[in-house]
């Protein structure tokens, strides 16, 4: 038997996002409601705090904010490498869970693999069933190897099924299928895919596809793009496609948009709550963050939740309202001088307004804790918001819309940052290995109207 990882030292452990009891995560999977709980899956190695064989870690929570982990929902069996990722839906009075089986033909090559879709099911959310009839979809023909991440979801009496794929053209995609019952599938269109290998990626990683306020999104993560411009894009990037769905079930789109500028975000996955809402999370990491707390026998954590809306032809995210039930004291309600300092604790949040900042350049505040910084600033002349953390490469920039008041929504949870833009035109999501005690202090500028709550650990159940 081998033994799950232990964390080691608590220094980076987060306060109030869903990370494992030790081990490795990456993707979020199966983000799905089913008998009166949020289900939360995610891409687990229970073994080390490094990718392995993957798992799918399994969490719920009732309110989106305490979750309680429940036993691993799947393991790779003998005729798998590893159950990568996927989504949930209900059917039938079950949770059905539809993950891609990774399958490694060289064992002294792990890049020579192939990949199937495969489902198992639930009748009490808890104990997992694979499907006897496994693998219910295959690669098609013109298909290479890449073919994963199905994220299924319920028309009428329909599921539909966009999956990650590349092309044998060598460009990424993303194909559509359908289904009266999971089991059998049958192929739709190419729903979308890259333009250009430049542009768009060789493979489509983690694909979503929605109706949001009239118009038709895909999310997806392309491999293979290149940082860009001044507004240096990730190497990982996550972002969307925004247009419609046409009579052939081809998306008819504007180009892609990076959904969130830091560094830490990477494969998104979507839920439609039961009121209505949809709601969003992603891994707060990427594939070539340093992950100092691996030291710590742990690596990776899920983004907070975060509501979605279409806004002047943009996505917008807020984090998801109940997280204002974490608030437990206020620290500050008022407004905050140019120049002063107040100490912050580790897990907290920050509501700061600066008033008429349209034309203000320079810095506006830091977050600082020991050898480590995060710093805000606004560039004028470019129209653009800079957030810098103390790491090599460590600046994210993106041009703002025009705005006369600037206002800033920042959560700090011990190792991380999620920051909200104008009420989510833009975010930003950062690692950031503070040492305590945390301070916040002004720079140039004024923060008129400022509060401060402390969000208190006793919150999440870790
Ligand atoms: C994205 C990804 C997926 C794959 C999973 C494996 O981060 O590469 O495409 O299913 O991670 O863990």
């Amino acid at each position: 038997m081998q033994e799950a990882m232990k964390v080691t030292n608590q220094r980076y452990r987060l306060g109030y996002h869903l990370m494992t009891k030790g081990g490795w995560m990456n993707d979020p999977n199966g983000f799905s409601w089913f008998k009166g709980y949020y289900h939360m899956f995610y891409q687990y190695y229970p073994y080390a705090a490094e990718w392995g064989p993957m798992h799918w870690g399994h969490a719920r929570s009732k309110d989106l904010v305490h979750w309680e982990t429940l036993p691993v929902a799947l393991c790779p069996d003998e005729n798998e490498d590893g159950c990568f990722s996927g989504s949930a839906v209900v059917y039938d009075d079950k949770l059905w869970l539809i993950y891609t089986g990774h399958h490694v033909t060289n064992p002294k090559d792990s890049e020579e693999f192939y990949q199937d879709q495969n489902i198992a099911w639930s009748e009490d959310g808890i104990t997992f069933h694979k499907y006897e009839g496994n693998p219910v979809l295959r690669a098609p023909e013109g298909n290479t190897k890449h073919f994963r991440d199905p994220k299924v979801w319920q028309e009428g009496d329909t599921f539909y099924m966009v999956l990650g794929s590349q092309g044998s053209d060598e460009l990424g995609r993303a194909l559509l299928y359908e289904s009266k019952d999971l089991k059998q599938w049958q192929p739709v269109s190419v729903l979308d895919k890259a333009a250009t290998l430049e542009d768009e990626g060789y493979m489509w990683e983690c694909p979503d596809f929605f109706r949001l306020d009239g118009r038709d999104i895909l999310l997806m993560s392309p491999q293979g793009l290149e940082p860009q411009g001044d507004c240096f894009r990730n190497l990982n990037q996550t972002g969307y496609l925004l247009g419609s769905r046409d009579e052939h079930e081809h998306l008819v789109r504007k180009n892609f948009t990076e959904i969130d500028r830091g560094h830490d975000f990477y494969a998104t996955q979507t839920m439609l709550a039961p009121d209505g809402r949809r709601l969003m999370t992603a891994w707060m990491n990427a594939w070539d963050s340093p992950m100092q707390e691996k030291e710590d026998g742990w690596a990776g954590a899920l983004t907070l939740p975060r509501e979605l809306r279409v806004e002047k032809g943009r996505l917008y995210q807020q984090p998801a309202r109940e997280m204002a039930s974490m608030r437990t004291r206020t620290l500050l309600a008022g407004s905050l001088a140019a120049g002063s300092r107040l100490p912050i604790p580790a897990t907290s949040e920050l509501e700061l307004e600066f008033r008429e900042a349209g034309d203000f350049n320079g810095s506006l505040l830091k977050i600082t804790g020991g050898t480590q910084q995060l710093e805000i600033s606004l560039d004028a002349k470019g129209g653009r918001i800079i957030v810098q953390r103390t790491t090599k490469d460590g600046s994210r920039a993106a041009r703002l819309l025009p705005f006369e008041d600037l206002k800033l929504h920042i959560f700090v949870d011990k190792s991380s940052a999620e920051i909200f833009v104008n009420e989510g035109e833009l975010t930003f999501t950062e690692r950031i290995y503070w040492q305590e005690p945390l301070e916040l202090s002004l720079s140039g500028k004024a923060a008129e109207a400022a509060r401060v709550y402390a969000l208190e650990k006793e919150t999440n159940q870790y």
